[in-house]
């Protein structure tokens, strides 16, 4: 029985997690449950799974509770990370908030399970140091990084040549994007059903740039060996293609349950409790991207090659602008020039040192922040 800290609980990938520690009672206990502001959702969670503590990081009024501690802030997260009631961290919280809880996660010396692309996007140096110095892993849960994680981790690296990220093209794919495109249709995924912010980052493709920058970390890979092809149907998630040319595909459903037990139970395979795929009822497809049609694929790739700060600045201007965009305050259409010539404009003018500690990522943050205020 493994006890796990969910960080995030109330979001999508955390209803998908509580979803898999239904299914394997005899495997998983939640100790442990998080969130920001969702406070009626926290309650019914801790309702059910009768965790032995909550965290909420902003401040609330809040009822006691006999079974589990109420504790506020970010730093209380520690409190929980350290303890021994904790065997396994599940990091489910969206945006750079999820980058401190991941430091700490990994100095815990627990098993650090991960949805959180946003840590490794902006400080994907930082990350990786404390990973060796901890001698520790994370065990990723986005689908594409799950799938090729449990591919890599069985080849030598020698034998890899380079490893390929599939997308499913978002909403856009087939359909043009004009001035009157809406905030509904950006949200209309069709493949997958996720929170607002990755699910607006998937109708631009920059989720996609992304999980490039993240996959170079996690695996240490060369950007020119890490690809992305458009596959519209959303079942092969990640592909490892060897030295001699063979192509090793991870494929299941459209569903984040997925991945998220294969993680927990990393390297044993679970007994099958979620629905899987039929190969034979959809044809699989596989097509290159549109550069033109989404060019923040390729900024990711620039901004990655650049490193340091630079992926540290594009995801606060995105963070910014996709906020700006879901508040209605600007056109989709609008949203990639803004986002690259933002980050640019505030590259040429600071120069973001290479070298950096986790204070220049959070400072850098809220620079950028104030910077497209004013813009
Ligand atoms: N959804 C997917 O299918 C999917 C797939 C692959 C990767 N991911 C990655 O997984 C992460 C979570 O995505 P999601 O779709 O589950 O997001 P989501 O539905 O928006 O949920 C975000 C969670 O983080 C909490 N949170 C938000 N801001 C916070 C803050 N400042 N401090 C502490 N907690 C905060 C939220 O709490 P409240 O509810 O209280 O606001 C909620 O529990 C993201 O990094 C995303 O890129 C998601």
């Amino acid at each position: 029985m493994k006890k796990i800290f969910l960080l995030g609980a109330t979001g999508s990938i955390g209803t998908s997690t509580l979803e898999v520690i239904r299914k394997y009672p005899k495997d998983f206990e939640l100790v442990g449950v998080s969130a920001n502001s969702n406070m009626k959702k926290l309650e019914m969670i801790i309702k059910e799974f009768k965790p032995k503590y909550a965290v909420l990081t902003r401040e609330h009024s809040f009822k006691d509770c006999d079974y589990c501690k109420f504790l506020v802030g970010e730093k209380s997260y520690e409190e929980i990370l350290f303890s021994e009631d904790v065997d396994i961290i599940l990091i489910a919280i969206s945006g750079i908030a999820g980058l401190y809880p991941t430091i700490k996660a990994i100095e815990s010396g627990k098993r650090v399970v991960s949805a959180n692309k946003e840590s490794l996007v902006a400080a994907g140096d930082i990350v990786l140091k404390h990973l060796e110095k901890y001698n520790q892993t994370i065990f990723p849960v986005d689908s594409e990084h799950n799938a090729i994680f449990n591919i890599f981790s069985r080849i030598e690296k020698n034998f890899i040549k380079k490893i390929i990220l599939t997308a499913s093209g978002g909403p856009f794919l087939k359909k043009e994007i004009t001035e009157r495109t809406s905030i509904e249709e950006v949200l209309a995924h069709p493949t997958w059903n996720m929170g607002n912010y990755i699910t607006v980052n998937s109708a631009t493709m920059m989720n996609k740039g992304f999980e490039v920058i993240e996959a170079h970390y996690l695996f240490k890979m060369e950007y020119e060996r890490i690809d992305v092809l458009i596959h519209p149907q959303s079942l092969v998630h990640g592909i490892v293609e060897t030295i001699d040319g063979t192509h090793f595909m991870g494929a299941s459903p459209n569903d984040m349950k997925f991945p998220i037990a294969l993680a927990l139970f990393y390297p044993a395979i679970p007994e099958q409790k979620f629905k899987s795929i039929n190969l034979y009822e959809k044809p699989l497809e596989f097509f290159k991207v549109d550069q033109r049609k989404f060019p923040l694929l390729e900024f990711c790739y620039e901004m990655g090659r650049i490193g340091g700060l630079a992926p540290t600045v594009l995801n606060a201007t995105n963070e910014y602008f996709v906020d700006s965009f879901l508040k209605g305050k600007i056109k989709f259409s609008n949203l990639p020039s803004k986002i690259i010539k933002t980050t640019e404009k505030f590259i040429n003018t600071t120069k973001p040192e290479r070298g950096y500690s986790l204070e220049d990522v959070f400072t850098i943050d809220s620079e950028v922040r104030k910077f497209c205020e004013k813009l």
